[in-house]
């Protein structure tokens, strides 16, 4: 166990290794070759990444892909994504394939509002309070016009102020409620901004304004909220049952209604509806990662989004209508195409350019067809030939190449390990057969 060190950020790059070999490590070499290894060769690049995060001491790869044949509003897309999960990019570009043909995904974004929070207790009438707001609401937003001018000029900026009442849950607890409408940026900085001005204009004039009373507003906290049911997308894929064939030896009608079965069972059943949701996530993450977004506000927004009907549910629907085969996906999703790691990550400026150049907009529209193709493929596994499969060839070929096996051995493994256990050994062992 290390001892408690003090002032650690302050070392040098070389220091902190050089701590951790001694205290946590086997004091060898081999950590600073490994973390070697892993910075980049150009020093500006490296800078960039050194800049992201205190005590960086290397980079942490993982796998960029593409997945391309995404037909979303009638545009076709190749969607940049980051993700570790071997058989996600797979299976979402034969998801994106698979729909291509059939008219593709079709979004919407329903609404477009992020909210702000100034928490404060009060401890004097409610109405008097109210008076106060109203009486002060212009001075309260002026004092966001400095931070507010440029993110004005791009239409967004603050659209409205509310008061809440939540004393009957908590004792002398108000919010102040600020929509915002942050264009194409995420938008946390400049809400933050704002609302740290507000609360300090509101302290500065409730000082004084209830010095008579004796009442005070205390400020407790003033931040964004990351739950974000007013910035709603929705997108949706349909056919006709008679579009779903060769499917895994499936006739169509049979593949649509147990794919309709299967989100059912996650719209009631909790435990299935995380997993449901996970299948989701694991899209919409690798494109939040890939365009340098928030991918924990994402997900802690949209699974507080799936609990909004007082039991956590599944995000997607599956509906038959006649002949119809329907999928949709509807989310809250508060995503920036600018500012952040934006203007300064080169891989996160390539995907935004391999997305052409989206508006926060666009970007939803894509994010929301990506999870719902996801949650596409995934289940259509589930009931087909069941997950394993994928995972397993993707472990196979992981394997073999690791071996430097051929191509011509990477062909005929897939046969030969059909039905075979897939190991280390195993493939060595098929390796030495098949020379
Ligand atoms: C695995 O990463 C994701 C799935 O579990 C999703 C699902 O069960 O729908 C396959």
């Amino acid at each position: 166990m290390p001892n408690k060190i003090i002032g650690f950020s302050k070392l040098s790059r070389a220091e902190k290794i050089d701590w951790l070999n001694k205290n946590i490590l086997d004091d060898s070499h081999q950590v600073k070759l490994i973390l070697d290894k892993y910075l980049n060769s150009d020093k500006d690049i490296q800078a960039i990444h050194d800049s992201f995060s205190e005590n960086s001491i290397s980079n942490f790869y993982l796998p960029y892909s593409v997945s391309p044949n995404f037909l979303i509003n009638d545009k076709i897309y190749t969607i940049p994504l980051v993700t570790e999960e071997s058989s996600v990019v797979a299976a979402l570009s034969n998801a994106a394939k698979f729909w291509f043909d059939k008219g593709g995904f079709k979004t919407e974004v329903k609404s477009f509002t992020k909210k702000g929070q100034i928490h404060f207790s009060f401890d004097g009438d409610k109405n008097i309070l109210e008076e106060f707001i109203k009486i002060n609401k212009k001075e309260i937003l002026k004092s966001t016009d400095i931070i507010a001018k440029n993110m004005k000029k791009r239409g967004g900026g603050i659209s409205s102020i509310q008061l809440i009442d939540k004393t009957d849950e908590l004792k002398n607890y108000f919010q102040l409620s600020v929509d915002f409408n942050t264009s194409d940026s995420m938008g946390a900085n400049f809400i933050n901004s704002c609302l740290e001005s507000m609360s300090k204009k509101i302290k500065e004039l409730s000082d004084e304004y209830f010095k008579k009373n004796n009442y005070s507003i205390n400020i407790i906290m003033s931040i964004l909220s990351n739950y974000t049911p007013d910035c709603i997308v929705e997108s949706y894929a349909e056919c006709d049952i008679n579009d779903l064939v060769d499917i895994a030896n499936i006739e169509p009608k049979e593949f649509a209604e147990k794919m309709k079965y299967a989100f059912d069972i996650a719209k009631i059943d909790i435990s299935r509806a995380v997993t449901h949701n996970k299948g989701i996530m694991n899209g919409i993450d690798a494109i939040l990662i890939a365009t340098g977004n928030d991918f924990r506000a994402v997900e802690a927004g949209i699974h507080a989004y799936a609990s909004s009907n007082s039991k956590y549910q599944s995000l997607s629907e599956c509906s038959i209508s006649g002949n119809k085969f329907r999928l949709s996906l509807k989310i809250p999703l508060s995503v920036g195409t600018v500012g952040g790691i934006t203007d300064l990550h080169p891989l996160v400026k390539l995907s935004l350019q391999i997305l052409d150049n989206p508006s926060s907009k666009d970007l939803m529209c894509i994010i929301a067809s990506v999870g719902l193709a996801q949650n596409f493929a995934a289940v259509k596994s589930l009931i087909t030939s069941g997950i394993q499969e994928g995972h397993m060839k993707m472990h196979l070929i992981n394997l073999l190449i690791k071996n430097n096996a051929s191509e011509e051995q990477i062909r005929k493994a897939k046969t030969y390990f059909l039905n075979k256990e897939i190991n280390s050994s195993s493939v060595n062992q098929f390796l030495k057969l098949n020379k």
